[in-house]
């Protein structure tokens, strides 16, 4: 009997201690939020009122306990809880530093040496991120927010604020919720690379958290379509800027740059190029193509496509594409070049007409036009091309200087002068003169030839006549021929 009341009292006691113990839980348990992969802190304030004695941190999700650190003065054990390898000690300020968060590690800790207990309850948040942050342009960013605690979980409101610090709209799926949310961002720009803010909120248990994200995108810093016009004879240079230097992008890459000339469904691949771990840019211009130039900057990651000499062939759009394990990006440069051409050409004969024809190699975008203008003449003349035509044609019949203008909202992007010149009428005088004086010498000249010619040949007869006496002379006595001669 006196046994069985020793054991009741016992089991009196290990109520009461237990009583004891929860109560100042209840009383004191405070949240502490903890992200995943990143650390927490907790703190053990009873430990001022003891300076010795043994503390012990333990861990308790739902009904399950275990410790993880136990210390005194002079030794630390350590426990079997599921974050103890993670775990580490602040010997002065009894602090518990638990690094590398998972949402496992959600749970009640408690720091107990003498009563009061401090009791902490870990809320942790974990943010994912697809592709882990790296993206190239154009393509969709999805974030997955997961919660847990050993509480029931509250409904969160969630918010993204991009790197300006503004709040972007998008679309969050509560499928899972309140453990699982999922939002989606749509067509990220190289713009986007920086510092994201999640912000995460609730009223009951109170909640207001910010968890940043990075976000990088690999592309271009101009990425939209940009028209460069040009003039025959002029040098155009087309380029791009990748910004991997400038996002710490830390794969390597490659790319090309293909050229698609202006009606004409071939695709020329004018270069490529790859990016090293190293951030350095190796490009290979292909052999086959000698009307360009390629700038050699290897560090600045600047693309750079010179054409010296702008034919009305070398339109066309350029495309400068990325390629990283399969996935593509690429930025579009496309050339027009403007060509003024008089038909027929030379100098206007009087009373004569020629056309002015002024056009550009490829279609023009909605907001541009062409338009001739006289600028030099006896009166104003200005014609405009219509809507979609890339020419524009004027027919004279008067001198002048006629200027060709490509007209973008209004703003005159690229001009090209003709002047037409008259063929003047003591020119033509002056021809003809020159006409009859050169027949007069040529005329002039046969005669002195004929002339000459004629005397030549007289001379030559006389000549044979003297050569065939001389020999007749020698044939006969010498003294025969004397005497007939003399009678
Ligand atoms: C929350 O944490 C507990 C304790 O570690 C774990 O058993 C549970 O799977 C976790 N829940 C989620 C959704 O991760
Ligand atoms: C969270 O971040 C946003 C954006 O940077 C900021 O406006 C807000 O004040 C922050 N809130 C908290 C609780 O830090
Ligand atoms: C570039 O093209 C050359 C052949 O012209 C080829 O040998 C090289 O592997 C290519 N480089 C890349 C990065 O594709
Ligand atoms: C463009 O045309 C000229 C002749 O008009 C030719 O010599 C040149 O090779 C052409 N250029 C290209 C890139 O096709
Ligand atoms: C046209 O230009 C010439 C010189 O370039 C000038 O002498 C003449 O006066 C101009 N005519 C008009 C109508 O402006
Ligand atoms: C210019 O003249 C030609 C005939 O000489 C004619 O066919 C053409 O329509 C004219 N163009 C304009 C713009 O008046
Ligand atoms: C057109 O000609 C004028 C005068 O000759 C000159 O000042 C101007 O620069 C020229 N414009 C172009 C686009 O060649």
């Amino acid at each position: 009997m006196e046994r069985c009341g020793a054991v009741v009292s016992c089991v009196f006691a290990v109520i009461l201690v237990l009583q004891l113990g929860l109560t100042p839980i209840m009383a004191q348990q405070e949240q502490q939020i903890g992200i995943a992969g990143k650390e927490v802190i907790l703190s053990c304030k009873a430990i001022n009122n003891q300076k010795d004695g043994t503390c012990t941190w333990k861990y308790k999700y739902k009904e399950v306990s275990s410790t993880i650190i136990s210390f005194s003065k002079a030794q630390v054990f350590k426990g079997k809880a599921p974050m103890t390898h993670r775990s580490e000690l602040n010997s002065n300020s009894k602090k518990l530093k638990v690094s590398d968060l998972s949402l496992d590690d959600a749970g009640i800790y408690t720091c107990a040496c003498y009563s009061p207990v401090v009791s902490i309850s870990l809320h942790v948040f974990k943010l994912t991120i697809s592709s882990n942050g790296h993206f190239l342009t154009n393509e969709d960013l999805e974030l997955t927010l997961m919660q847990n605690s050993s509480h029931s979980q509250p409904h969160l409101s969630i918010k993204l604020f991009n790197i300006n610090n503004d709040i972007v709209t998008t679309e969050i799926l509560q499928e899972e919720a309140p453990q699982k949310y999922i939002l989606k961002l749509k067509q990220l720009k190289a713009i986007d690379s920086g510092t994201w803010m999640c912000h995460v909120y609730s009223n009951s248990p109170s909640i207001n958290q910010n968890i940043s994200f990075d976000v990088k995108v690999l592309g271009f810093e101009k990425e939209r379509l940009e028209i460069i016009y040009t003039t025959v004879g002029n040098t155009a240079i087309l380029s791009w800027r990748l910004n991997f230097r400038k996002i710490k992008w830390k794969e390597g890459f490659t790319g090309k740059l293909n050229w698609e000339p202006q009606g004409n469904t071939a695709i020329h691949e004018l270069l490529n190029f790859s990016v090293t771990t190293h951030q350095e840019l190796h490009k290979t211009k292909k052999s086959n193509h000698i009307w360009f130039e390629i700038s050699e900057g290897k560090t600045d990651g600047t693309m750079d496509v010179k054409i010296p000499k702008v034919q009305l062939n070398h339109s066309g759009q350029y495309k400068c594409q990325l390629e990283i394990n399969g996935r593509r990006t690429e930025s579009v440069r496309a050339l027009v070049v403007m060509q003024v051409t008089a038909i027929p050409a030379g100098p206007l004969s009087r009373g004569g007409k020629m056309t002015l024809l002024c056009q550009v190699s490829g279609p023009l975008p909605s907001n541009a036009h062409l338009l001739w203008e006289r600028v030099n003449g006896t009166q104003m003349e200005m014609k405009k091309s219509k809507q979609h035509e890339a020419k524009v044609e004027v027919n004279v019949s008067a001198p002048g200087l006629w200027n060709c203008h490509l007209v973008e909202d209004n703003n005159k992007k690229i001009s090209l002068n003709y002047t037409v010149e008259e063929a003047h009428v003591w020119n033509s005088y002056a021809v003809i003169g020159i006409i009859i004086g050169a027949s007069v010498l040529v005329i002039g000249l046969a005669c002195m030839c004929i002339i000459t010619g004629m005397r030549w040949q007289r001379r030559r007869k006389r000549a044979r006549r003297m050569a065939q006496a001389k020999q007749y002379l020698l044939e006969k006595k010498t003294c025969q021929c004397q005497r007939r001669m003399y009678k």
